[in-house]
């Protein structure tokens, strides 16, 4: 057992937010302090390849930042598997999460995954051009990067949060390259 604990709150700030693919006995909106999100780690394994990386959230040290999240209480068994799933330089840090909704208690200690600059996938602070274009070109085994961003922009937007480095993100995204004709001409027309 996890330190003596049976049940344990995760918060999650990125895919977690809208792809809960593991058990849980509660969900709840919540959010930590002292932390900002920011698309800083690379992907090489789930929104890119090791030739062209994504690039996914983690959470970088900002005094007087908030990062809001969705919150799961959870057995320790579900660790495991996200652990692994989770790979690509992330580490589990324990934090104070304090819930946005009225139930109780109000805060609880629990778990985050976040990549710190020591992992070898990290790539940091780029201009939100750069980042934005990053993003349109890479795909990996989980799909377009672009989704993440679009996905995660979207759930931010249900919860009622304001992250302007996700929205500044996903306004500057450049229209999607369809690589299929929806309206083909017939090929005399492409020929003469
Ligand atoms: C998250 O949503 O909190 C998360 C997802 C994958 C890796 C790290 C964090």
């Amino acid at each position: 057992h996890f330190d003596g604990h049976d049940e344990i709150w995760l918060f999650g700030y990125g895919s977690l937010i809208w792809k809960a693919d593991f058990p849980f006995l509660e969900r709840r909106p919540a959010h930590i302090q002292g932390w900002a999100r920011r698309f800083w780690q690379g992907s090489h394994d789930h929104r890119g390849t090791p030739e062209a990386p994504g690039r996914v959230v983690t959470l970088v040290r900002e005094p007087g930042a908030t990062c809001h999240g969705m919150a799961y209480r959870i057995t320790p068994e579900v660790l495991g598997p996200l652990d692994v799933r989770e790979k690509n330089g992330y580490l589990r840090e324990v934090i104070r999460l304090h819930f946005d909704d009225d139930a109780r208690p109000p805060s609880a200690e629990g778990l985050v995954y976040l990549a710190t600059e020591d992992n070898a996938a990290f790539l940091g602070e780029a201009p939100l051009e750069a980042i934005a274009e990053q993003i349109a070109m890479a795909h990996g085994p989980s799909g377009p990067n672009r989704d993440y961003l679009v996905n995660l922009a979207q759930a931010l937007g249900e919860l009622g949060v304001d992250d302007p480095h996700v929205f500044a993100l996903a306004a500057r995204l450049p229209a999607r390259q369809d690589t299929r004709d929806p309206h083909p001409r017939p090929s005399s027309e492409t020929t003469r």
